[in-house]
């Protein structure tokens, strides 16, 4: 088995390399940088553009004029790689005009072997590849491909038995000065017969709580105020001193200041009660996204889940009677191999007994390598599109009742940006709120009186 953690002197090395990289190089040179997919691979961008700026590179939204342009991409479902391969082919044109501007790959789709040798074949303009693994590798591998003129493979296979690695020290470039996230732990053990995740991420690994805290804490001094703890499965969450998930939040709520906690993403088999119990205190933001995927027993048992539907609902409610006033969020999959109108049905249900905020709706994708990809029955594409169409308005009806129910509230919002004076933030619900009001600034928390809701916003006005 490797080491999990990389060690100092590998981080140090790289960030020298960096250092010697700017001082060699051109000056005014520029970054693009492009991401797909889920909050963890956002996390990741945030530190490749810290890397990059440390290079010398300043970032850039226009790729015309970028020297250096990376794609961090997502191989959760199909429309993922194929937007990023599509995007990846019309830089062609861009290293046509420069051969000097570089181009990279990572992320997950990197990850995949068959995408590899697609890229490797088909993207010759590709200059070089960088697993989800060697993020912290990023200084020597562009350091290569630009002085060695040579194309850099730089991706671990990851075999299921792996683990994948923690680097810490690393820079940040944040995007948001008003919320962050903070990864506590990566990679996946649940092996969802429908997922690539554990085959692109690697094993569970945590972060010391010590590294979690100190992360935490900088993202307060710089005046974020809602921070999202981040993990494939955050409630899987154990340091290697024994820290569990709801410790951990205990003692980060226990911090100083006037900010939120959410975290992202759970899996039901975690969700317990004492988790539900950490939410009395007040920092923690009153949402949880608890995916369900299907509402059939026999299909939660192919995909995986270790669940039932029985099992779920019991969760659901728990959270709602232990967590006042709750939002629940949810993923579910359409048309998961053999699903018929009777299992899809169990689906609705669960939804409306539920009653979901929001539910994250995706028609089911077979991925190249996972179980269900080779199970006899797939569900044609027409049936799925016909089922998600028919869930998703039932969807919207309970949304829209449900923000219908906050009107003549107070809900306490963190103002994120402003239009043509009206302010836009988020609840503790993680609702958008767009309200009017007199001195206002970004990163206020303000307390709005709802006065009117549609399905996926809510409208009011501060109130002192
Ligand atoms: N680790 C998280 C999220 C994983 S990916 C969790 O376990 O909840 C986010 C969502 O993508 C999943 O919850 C699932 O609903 C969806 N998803 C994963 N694989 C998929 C596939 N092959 N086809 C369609 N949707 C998929
Ligand atoms: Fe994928 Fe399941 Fe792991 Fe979530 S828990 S990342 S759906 S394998
Ligand atoms: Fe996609 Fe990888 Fe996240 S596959 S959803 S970017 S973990």
């Amino acid at each position: 088995m490797r080491e999990v953690k990389v060690s100092r002197e590998i981080v140090e090395e790289q960030l020298r390399i960096a250092e010697e990289y700017r001082e060699k190089s051109p000056k005014g040179r520029k970054f693009f940088m492009e991401c797909y997919g889920c909050q963890q691979n956002e996390a990741d961008s945030e530190r490749m553009s810290g890397i990059c700026e440390l290079m010398g590179y300043e970032k850039t939204d226009d790729k015309t004029e970028a020297s250096l342009i990376i794609i961090n991409t997502c191989a959760i479902r199909e429309h993922a790689e194929l937007k990023a391969l599509s995007n990846t082919g019309q830089l062609k044109r861009l290293k046509e005009k420069d051969p000097s501007l570089l181009i990279g790959i990572c992320g997950c789709m990197a990850q995949e072997k068959h995408r590899r040798d697609q890229l490797k074949k088909s993207y010759p303009y590709v200059d070089f590849l960088l697993g989800t693994d060697m993020i912290h590798m990023l200084p020597s591998v562009v350091e290569r491909a630009a002085y060695g003129k040579k194309r850099v493979w730089a991706v671990n296979d990851l075999p299921h038995n792996e683990l994948g690695v923690i680097a810490e020290g690393l820079p940040v470039k944040r995007e948001s000065k008003v919320s962050g996230w903070v990864s506590v732990m990566y990679g996946c053990n649940n092996f969802c017969s429908y997922c690539i995740v554990p085959y692109v991420r690697g094993r569970e690994r945590s972060r010391n709580e010590e590294d979690v805290i100190r992360e935490f804490r900088e993202l307060l001094s710089s005046g974020v105020k809602d921070i999202t703890l981040l993990g494939q499965n955050v409630n899987s969450y154990r340091s290697e001193n024994g820290v569990d998930f709801p410790t951990l939040l205990e003692h980060i709520t226990a911090l100083e200041g006037d900010f939120r906690v959410r975290f992202m993403t759970s899996h039901p088999k975690d969700c317990t009660k004492r988790l539900a119990e950490t939410f009395k205190n007040e920092k923690m933001a009153n949402h949880f996204h608890l995916p369900f995927q299907s509402g059939s027993s026999r299909i939660l048992e192919l995909m995986n889940r270790r669940y039932d539907k029985e099992k779920y609902l019991e969760k659901a409610m728990m959270l709602k009677e232990t967590i006042p006033n709750v939002a629940l969020t949810t993923d579910i999959i359409i048309g998961f191999p053999t699903e018929t109108e009777k299992d899809f049905l169990d689906t609705v249900d669960v939804v409306k007994k539920v009653g979901f905020d929001m539910s994250y709706i995706f028609l089911y994708s077979p991925r190249v390598g996972t179980r269900a990809a080779v199970m006899d029955d797939q569900i044609p594409h027409e049936v799925k599109v016909e089922r998600f169409k028919y869930l998703s308005n039932i969807q919207n009806e309970i949304a829209r009742a449900n923000n219908e129910r906050l009107v003549g509230t107070v809900q306490r919002v963190l103002v994120d940006g402003v239009e043509n004076g009206i302010y836009t933030g988020r609840s503790g619900q993680n609702k958008i709120v767009n309200f009017s009001g007199e001195g206002i600034s970004v990163g206020d928390f303000c307390n709005v009186e709802v006065t009117e809701a549609q399905a996926y916003s809510i409208l009011g006005k501060k109130i002192n």
